[in-house]
């Protein structure tokens, strides 16, 4: 694992933007895993000014998104295939089906196949990850067993609570999700982490100081070739 450390979130969104536009540079038709919530969001701006200025473009990159809410419709304010289009495939010149996003209406079977779709496609060449405060990775939470390929889950009270910023009250955040599974993240020919602010600083230690653990999914990236984690100083203090 390499580990860097960047003095605010907005120099560390630069550095991201730069590792993933380098990745689509060197391989036009690059497949990259993407992750939602708040801690990319920097990073999607910067990689929709790269594509603007002409630095990069992603006509022939193709997309597949690490998570879903269960029963949210893609159109759905609070899905993460709205938050997608709006933090950056409206934004860069991306053909819209070359994009992908766990449905949320998946049973195992369909959320299964999303494993196959992304095996035929070629696998991820690069996959962006955040990291939950308890430690998840994709919807991945804290169990006895690393989860295999995409599947439904049911999400924690943290998590619930986190995101419920996003909703009107935490009654309305969604109870289920569908979820790339570990063996799939792993699966990924490089994976790069971004954390950034200092409520994530002791999530950030526990899995960087190990033991690789099911209770702390992030710690299962020291089992993997080709991580970078990109910490913020404020998510990097207690590591
Ligand atoms: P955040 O979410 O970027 O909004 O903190 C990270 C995650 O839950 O994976």
């Amino acid at each position: 694992m390499n580990v860097y450390i960047y003095p605010d979130a907005q120099t560390l969104a630069v550095a991201a933007a730069a590792l993933l536009a380098g990745a689509v540079i060197e391989k036009p038709d690059a497949v990259l895993g993407l992750a939602t919530g708040s801690t990319p969001v920097p990073t999607y701006r910067e990689l929709a000014r790269l594509n603007k200025a002409g630095a990069v473009s992603f006509a022939k990159a193709r997309t597949f998104n690490l998570d879903e809410y269960a029963g949210l419709a893609p159109d759905h304010p609070q899905s993460y295939r709205r938050f997608m289009n709006e933090q950056l495939f409206d934004h860069i010149d991306i053909d819209p089906a070359n994009t992908h996003v766990p449905s949320g209406f998946a049973g195992d079977a369909e959320a299964a196949d999303y494993d196959v779709q992304i095996a035929a496609a070629g696998g991820v060449d690069v996959q962006l990850l955040g990291i939950g405060h308890d430690g998840h990775i994709g919807f991945n939470e804290p169990d006895d067993t690393f989860s295999r390929t995409t599947h439904r889950v049911e999400l924690t009270d943290i998590t619930r609570q986190a995101n419920a910023r996003f909703f009107d009250s935490v009654d309305e955040v969604p109870t289920h999700a569908v979820t790339m599974g570990i063996g799939t993240i792993m699966q990924a020919k490089r994976i790069l982490m971004i954390a950034t602010g200092r409520d994530k600083a002791e999530t950030v230690r526990a899995m960087l100081r190990g033991p690789v653990s099911p209770r702390m999914p992030a710690s299962v990236l020291a089992l993997h070739r080709d991580v970078t984690v990109m910490l913020d100083a404020e998510a990097a203090s207690l590591r």
